[in-house]
Order: C-alpha cells, then structure tokens, then sequence
C-alpha cells in the first residue's frame, strides 16, 4: 500500500531528503475515483520516475454552482488499492482548507480563447479552478515531470500555456485515451450512467473514428467534419448534444474553413443527466 499524506508539510518533509539524493518525482493529479485511465497516467510515471506521487482531491473551485462536487464518487480506500498496484508510492489526498487556507481566493488563470471554447462555454470558470488547484499541487511537490490524460483534451492545452507562461520547471507528459473494450472512454463519471446509456454512450468514439477516418480520406472542410459527426451522435436517441466543434492545435486557434493537421474535434455529450466529452486528433 501506497504511504498517504494528508498535509503539505508533511508530504514536502517526505520528498526533502528524496529531492536532495537527485531522486526524480512524478506527480499524477487526479480527484479520485480512480479507473484504468488513471492506472495508466501512474504506471507511466513509475516507469520514468524515481518516485510517483498521485493528487487525491476534489476541488470545489473547478465545479459550478450546479455541478456534481457533493455528488463526486469519494473513494479513498480503494483508490490507495489501484495507487500501489499501479507502482505510485504516495498518496497526498488534502483537505479543501489544507488546500485553500485563506478566506480570500489567489487565482491562477489562463485567459483568453482556449478557456472559452468548447467546456468554457458551459463551465466558465472550471479551468480557472483547474489552473489554480494544479499550480498549487506543482508548487507544493515540484515534480520532475506531471502526468494528464488526452481525454480532457481542452485541459491538456490550457495547462500547457500555463507552464509555458508561468515558467514551471517540469515536464507535462500526455498519455493516450484509455478505452473500454466498447470504445468508451474511461471516465470516473461513467459510473453515474445506467447500462443502457453506458451502451448509448458507444456511439461517440465509434462517430469519432470514423470522422478520423473521412479526414484521412480526404473530408477536410471544418464544415463538412462537424456536421457529420453532429448527425451520426444525433441519430443516437438518448444522446442529447452540447457541442461538436473542431480547433487547431496547438493551442486550440479558430480554423477558418479547413481542418489543419494536427486539430482537435471534440464533444460533448448528455446521456441522461451526465455529462461526457471525448474526443480525436485528426492528423
Ligand atoms: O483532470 C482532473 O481530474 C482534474 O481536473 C485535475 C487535473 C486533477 C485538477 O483537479
């Protein structure tokens, strides 16, 4: 079983001496519930670092006001049993007020168009929270290198401006989509879907490949893309669209009428009341 740290200081007294012997530190960020796709972020870490620390935390700033923070699965005990078998070492999963020890908010956030399209739209102020809380986490391990999945495609980009603007000293490292054998991506928000929408909610990567596939084969208008992959989830009753959109990457530009290779198309999608989003590279 993975050590647990439930303060910063006791989690930084842990990694001082470590730090000072040259060790690496891998940190994977997550708010629990942890899946596949989070074993997959730690096993990688563990693979190129000396020590792997895991992030346990529900932060509340990332949530709107109508948003599922009181509803999010809690699962300490069984995430420390994925933590070790995955290969982390520690577990630092804080209290909010460990995290935010002030009355009064210090914001990290990244302006501009790549927090407002696609989740921005719906979430306004999700990534500000996002910013914030992963900055403190950096500030409080300083990691050799930090682990995210390219399924929060949006938030893999905003946290990349962010360590370029802020000067962190790390590497990010992405790690692939982790998919169920039905194409679904693995999320901590599936378990919130009944077995008929958990089987509706195939349809998104299934449309996604196959709008990868019309890319390849010569589909490049943004037009074009969109609208096929809008009508193919839209046949799909139970699925209830928030977006379909397509934007260059890095960075997540506007295209004007073309897909540029590398672009993201990605969605965001309602099965009952949750909420999933998903996405593909089309290069
Ligand atoms: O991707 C997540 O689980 C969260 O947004 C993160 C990066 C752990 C910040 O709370």
């Amino acid at each position: 079983m993975p050590q647990c740290f439930h303060t910063v200081k006791e989690l930084r007294e842990y990694l001082k001496p470590l730090k000072a012997q040259g060790k690496t530190v891998g940190l994977v960020p997550t708010m629990g519930a942890l899946h596949q796709g989070h074993a997959t972020l730690i096993s990688n870490s563990a693979k190129e670092n000396d020590i792997t620390v895991v992030s346990v935390f529900v932060n509340p700033t990332q949530f709107g006001p109508t948003e599922d923070f009181d509803a999010y699965p809690r699962t300490l005990e069984a995430d420390l049993e994925v933590v070790g078998k995955a290969g982390g070492d520690v577990v630092f999963a804080p209290s909010p007020a460990e995290m935010y020890p002030s009355s009064d908010d210090t914001w990290v956030e990244v302006t501009g168009n790549i927090t407002k399209v696609l989740c921005g739209k719906s979430r306004p102020i999700h990534f500000r929270g996002v910013t914030t809380v992963v900055s403190k986490l950096f500030n409080i391990v300083g990691p050799t290198r930090a682990y995210f999945g390219q399924k929060d495609a949006q938030q893999v980009e905003v946290l990349r401006r962010m360590v370029k603007d802020m000067f962190f000293d790390l590497e990010l490292r992405i790690v692939p989509i982790v998919r169920e054998e039905s194409g679904l991506a693995r999320s901590s928000r599936n378990t919130y879907l009944s077995a008929e929408e958990k089987s509706a909610a195939v349809i998104l990567s299934k449309t996604l490949k196959i709008a990868l596939e019309k890319f390849k084969a010569g589909t490049t208008k943004v037009e074009d893309i969109i609208s096929f992959t809008r009508t193919e989830i839209a046949k799909e009753p139970l699925a209830n669209i928030e977006y379909v959109e397509c934007y260059g990457l890095p960075g997540l530009y506007e295209l004007s009428d073309e897909v540029k290779a590398p672009s993201l198309l990605a969605v965001a999608v309602r099965f009952g009341t949750t909420r999933l989003i998903d996405n593909i590279i089309l290069e």
